[in-house]
């Protein structure tokens, strides 16, 4: 069947070892199904993938993608949960420490179909496109859990977001306004802070900027580039939710004597549950709210949505179609 794969890694390079092509079909283990993918969207995780982090060189070649919308053996419109926990596991399935995501140890969502285990497809519902419903199990469910399951944000706090322009920040920045909070986020790129301002957020600012006042809760993807302005921008008892670190892990300054001098809460969020993705697209469904997709290519066209990906020249989703 026609896949987009990794083939090998490069750190420097990750467009390398990227390939499109053709892969074997799926097999499909007792207790699985197969879906028919329509659509499914890029997410920097398929970028690290090819730079070797989080996939092993023995997985190789691995059919690349989390996320995917399309149709099920009975000729349901689904969408596909990313996180495949162990069967013997119940309850939080971002908790099961043998969960890995679809593309890390199972094929993943970029070929013509994918298999997964039977409870890891969800109705998908008719008011969403499979283009806009492909964008929500990885950034969006990632966003959902960060604001209101791991940050415990309520209606009128003050949220910020770093790197406006992501798949995930624009979620953040989305979702957070459909919450009633109030959303201040942050971007390297002017145009990126206009849209930002389109999509919600009350108020921007250039990365690194003072803000004008102190917040609730940080919700940090960036990483090294951000995490000093995140720790500076929270007010006493603040939180910061991290999820990310596109820039980089390693930081020069944790901010360790203002995390315990300000009772400072770190928290990291992964992912979320298959539950919580059904009240995303109820939120979704009673809001009104959408994903935010930058560009839709074929999938025969994958290439592109990466090499934007891995240069950070994005406002927003990338959504492959079949
Ligand atoms: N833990 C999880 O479950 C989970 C789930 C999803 C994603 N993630 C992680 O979250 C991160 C974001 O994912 P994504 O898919 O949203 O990626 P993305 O679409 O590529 O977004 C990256 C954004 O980060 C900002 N950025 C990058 N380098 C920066 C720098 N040097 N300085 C300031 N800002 C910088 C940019 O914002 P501006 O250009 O606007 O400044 C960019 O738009 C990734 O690291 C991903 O692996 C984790």
């Amino acid at each position: 069947m026609f896949a987009v794969y990794a083939d090998s890694f490069s750190a420097e390079d990750p467009l390398q070892g990227l390939v499109v092509g053709e892969r074997p079909d799926p097999e499909v283990p007792d207790g699985w199904t197969t879906v028919t993918v329509k659509a499914a969207s890029l997410n920097h995780h398929d970028v690290w993938s090819l730079r070797g982090v989080g996939l092993k060189e023995e997985a190789l070649p691995m059919i690349l993608g989390c996320d995917a919308a399309g149709i099920d053996e009975d000729g349901n419109e689904v969408v596909v949960h990313a996180v495949i926990s162990d069967p013997a596991w119940s309850g939080d399935e971002t908790l099961d420490p043998r969960r890995s995501l679809l593309s890390e140890r199972y094929q993943g969502t970029f070929a013509e179909k994918v298999a997964v285990p039977r409870g890891n497809v969800v109705p998908k519902p008719s008011s969403l496109s499979f283009e806009e419903a492909a964008c929500l199990p990885t950034a969006w469910l990632t966003a959902y859990r960060m604001l209101f399951v791991r940050g415990g944000l309520r209606p009128g706090d003050t949220v910020l977001v770093q790197g406006a322009g992501g798949g995930v920040a624009t979620a953040l920045i989305t979702l957070a306004r459909a919450g009633g909070l109030k959303v201040l986020a942050t971007s390297r790129d002017e145009t990126k802070r206009k849209r930002a301002l389109e999509l919600g957020a009350h108020e921007v600012f250039e990365s690194g900027a003072r803000l004008p006042v102190k917040v609730d809760a940080v919700m940090e993807t960036v990483g090294r580039a951000t995490w000093s302005h995140s720790i500076r921008s929270l007010r006493v008892g603040g939180r910061i939710v991290v999820t990310g670190t596109t820039s980089g892990p390693d930081v020069d300054d944790a901010g360790l004597t203002r995390i315990f001098f300000l009772q400072l809460e770190v928290i990291g969020s992964t992912m979320g549950t298959k539950t919580e993705l059904a009240s995303l697209m109820s939120m979704l469904d009673a809001t009104g709210t959408r994903p935010v997709i930058d560009r839709t290519l074929p999938m025969e066209q994958a290439r592109d949505g990466f090499a934007a990906m891995a240069d950070g020249d994005l406002f927003g989703k990338v959504v492959f179609t079949r």
